[in-house]
């Protein structure tokens, strides 16, 4: 087995299994330093993926570059949805690492700028 953390590779065509397992972050472009903002995420972004016992989303992590900011669980009986109230110090890379029973590690990443 490879030890892959699988993510978008075409953005032109997306796969079905992508559509619904790559994290899909909401969050601002800019923000204060210092200030609380929200971060959605959502497995995944154009299909809503499976949350039934033999195959689900089991959690979600937010990472600011490689520091952890937060994790969400989720058992079948939730929405494979969260949201993250954080705060940062300077600008950085956010990262969405989310775990399928089924299909393994999969992430997402957006800029995010500190004023
Ligand atoms: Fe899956």
């Amino acid at each position: 087995m490879a030890y892959e953390i699988k993510s978008v590779k075409n953005p032109e065509d997306k796969t079905v299994l992508e559509q619904k397992h790559v994290p899909f972050i909401q969050a601002p472009d800019k923000v204060k330093k210092g200030e609380y903002f929200e971060v959605k995420i959502n497995m995944g972004k154009e299909i809503d993926h499976p949350m039934e016992p033999g195959h689900f989303i089991e959690y979600v992590d937010l990472y600011a570059n490689y520091y952890q900011l937060g994790r969400t669980t989720f058992t079948p009986e939730a929405k494979a949805e969260t949201t993250f109230v954080v705060k940062l110090e300077e600008s950085c890379t956010l990262r969405a690492f989310t775990f399928c029973n089924l299909h393994g590690q999969w992430e997402a990443k957006k800029e995010i700028t500190v004023e």
